[in-house]
């Protein structure tokens, strides 16, 4: 259903040229949970912004293509056709991405009244209704008149799910949809896109630091590191021993177990850098890599369908 071909996306301001992303190529099937993994700074939400073509100066697309139901766009500009009909996206924090002056109510007959200006007041209420009881929420009648800053954490994600469902959209990104929300209101925040993604079909990018969430919850990972995939990955392929990129298993061991005493928990060494034409010809994993040789630092692994991790070294 989408496919992204070779994307690059640079600083346009520098004097060097910095990599946002560099030749990203991925593909989201219907009825797929793709999960786009990385640290902080990986470029998670600046993938996901592209392909809604949201991106602004100074981050500039320098190359590449994406692919909706067969139609090749160049130019991000042409992307905004999708927007709201094809594509509509949920973000970290709810309570911030809701408009405080607005009801509920209204910013959902608002919502629904700009996707379909035929619907009436009374039709576009019921809409309304029927949205807020398809993201299971108590009392939906009292709720329309609700404020945003009256409502909980979750349940104010569940009214950016219904807003992001009143355009019936095909697929749903999902940027860090609970990274605000306490572990059990966490759950049922999955479990209410998992049973969209069952029920109507609908495709999700899940983008998430948190590799244990996508592992249960996806059907493939795409690992992203400064701007850079390491690893395209079945999830159920996530076990230790099916890893082939140092990076994903890095990550992977970075997730504290139950168990875990706190001298034994693992972090990476080093940090997440920027990705320039000085990395041109390396790995760009390969300062912080323990299994880095002399070729890591002369030729940039090669990713292709041949091959789904970045590395000379695979494990
Ligand atoms: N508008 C912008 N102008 C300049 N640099 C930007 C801009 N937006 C993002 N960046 C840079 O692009 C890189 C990727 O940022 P992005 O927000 O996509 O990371 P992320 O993986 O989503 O991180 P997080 O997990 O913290 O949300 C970072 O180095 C960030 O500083
Ligand atoms: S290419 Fe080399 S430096 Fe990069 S991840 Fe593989 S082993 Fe490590
Ligand atoms: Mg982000």
């Amino acid at each position: 259903m989408i496919q992204i071909k070779n994307l690059t996306v640079e600083l346009a301001s520098a004097t060097k040229e910095i990599y946002i992303l560099r030749d990203i190529s991925l593909s989201l099937s219907k009825g797929e949970i793709l999960g786009i993994a990385g640290e902080s700074g990986s470029g998670k939400t600046v993938l996901s912004k592209t392909l809604m073509g949201l991106i602004q100066y100074p981050l500039q697309k320098t190359a590449g293509k994406i692919v909706i139901k067969d139609n090749t766009h160049s130019q991000l500009s042409e992307l905004k056709q999708y927007r709201g009909q094809f594509f509509s996206m949920i973000f970290q924090n709810p309570t911030a991405s809701l408009n405080p002056v607005f009801s509920i109510g209204q910013q959902l007959t608002e919502t629904l009244k700009a996707h379909n200006p035929n619907l009436d007041k009374n039709s576009a209420i019921a809409e309304a209704l029927k949205l807020l009881k398809e993201v299971e929420i108590d009392h939906p009648e009292d709720r329309m008149n609700s404020y945003p800053h009256h409502l909980s954490g979750g349940m104010n994600q569940r009214i950016m799910i219904a807003l992001a469902l009143a355009t019936n959209p095909e697929v749903i990104i999902a940027d860090e949809p609970t990274t605000a929300l306490d572990v059990t209101i966490q759950a049922q925040v999955i479990d209410l896109l998992l049973k969209l993604n069952k029920e109507k079909d609908i495709s999700i990018i899940f983008i998430s630091h948190d590799l244990s969430l996508l592992e249960s919850v996806c059907n493939n990972i795409i690992i992203l590191y400064a701007g850079e995939i390491m690893e395209k990955i079945h999830s159920q392929n996530l076990k230790t021993e099916k890893i082939k990129h140092p990076y994903t298993f890095a990550l992977k061991s970075c997730i504290p177990g139950i168990n875990d005493s706190k001298d034994f928990l693992y972090s990476i060494p080093g940090t997440i850098k920027l990705n320039t034409e000085d990395d041109n010809n390396s790995c760009i994993f390969s300062d912080r890599c323990r299994y880095a040789t002399q070729i890591c630092k002369q030729v940039k692994p090669a990713l292709n369908s041949h091959c789904n991790y970045r590395c000379h070294h695979p494990l």
